[in-house]
């Protein structure tokens, strides 16, 4: 059965990357969510997708010159001034001690670090899953392919799932090189089922991204695909339903 992860939470109902998007895609029974952690001037992660604040909240510049004190005064729900005044930028450790009462949710975290190489990440996200225990729901996923390989060199107890956009030549061969056990491709790259037949053959697990047309969503259930990606998880759970019935 495909799994359902709500990209940046419920995102095209609530303000992306923020609680209140985490929290209705929970509510609406998705799987799992998927989340973009980047890290402020003083070492904190934080949850948001831009490395810049300007597209999503009402602040301008890159999130790596502010302090984690100074972006507490941020507001998120830029996009959706119906939530103003609601929605801080999170804290990965906001959200990692959120999910610990969600049991059955997976997290798919996403290193925001192929524009900007924060120092360390890789090593301060292991060590907060760590510590909230969540190293048997969790994936890394990353477009620096580099950050996975450094996922594996301190770890072998955290997934990762290499992300991208090209059509990669027998791509679970390359997740394999890198030690990963899963690809997220753009649903444009994954044009054949044989992909997603071959990877799970090598225990490869095929979740794309960012799906939110209906037909391609009917289309990968069809195809039995691990796991969708998706801004509107509540219409992916009556595509999915519609599919099994
Ligand atoms: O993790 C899947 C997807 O989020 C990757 O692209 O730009 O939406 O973070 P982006
Ligand atoms: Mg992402």
């Amino acid at each position: 059965m495909t799994q359902i992860f709500a990209h940046r939470g419920a995102s095209r109902e609530y303000p992306e990357n923020t609680m209140l998007a985490f929290e209705a895609a929970y509510q609406q029974n998705a799987d799992g969510i998927e989340l973009d952690v980047q890290m402020t001037k003083d070492g904190i992660l934080v949850v948001i997708h831009d490395e810049t604040l300007d597209r999503t909240t009402n602040a301008a510049g890159w999130v790596k010159d502010y302090s984690y004190a100074e972006l507490q005064h941020v507001d998120a729900s830029y996009q959706f001034p119906q939530y103003a005044g609601q929605c801080q930028i999170p804290t990965l450790d906001q959200v990692f001690s959120w999910a610990k009462r969600k049991q059955s949710l997976f997290l798919n975290i996403e290193l925001k670090n192929s524009v900007i190489e924060y120092p360390h990440l890789e090593k301060k996200v292991i060590h907060l899953i760590r510590q909230f225990q969540l190293e048997n729901r969790v994936v890394l996923s990353s477009f620096n392919h580099y950050s996975l390989v450094e996922v594996h060199r301190l770890t072998d107890e955290i997934p990762t799932a290499i992300l991208y956009r090209e059509w990669l030549y027998e791509p679970w061969k390359y997740a394999k090189q890198l030690q990963s056990s899963g690809i997220h491709p753009h649903f444009t790259s994954l044009q054949k089922e044989s992909i997603i037949r071959k990877a799970r053959e090598e225990n490869i697990s095929v979740r794309a991204y960012t799906v939110n047309n209906l037909n391609v969503m009917e289309q990968l259930f069809r195809w039995n695909i691990p796991g969708i990606i998706t801004d509107i998880p509540k219409k992916a759970l009556e595509v999915k339903k519609k599919v099994s019935s």
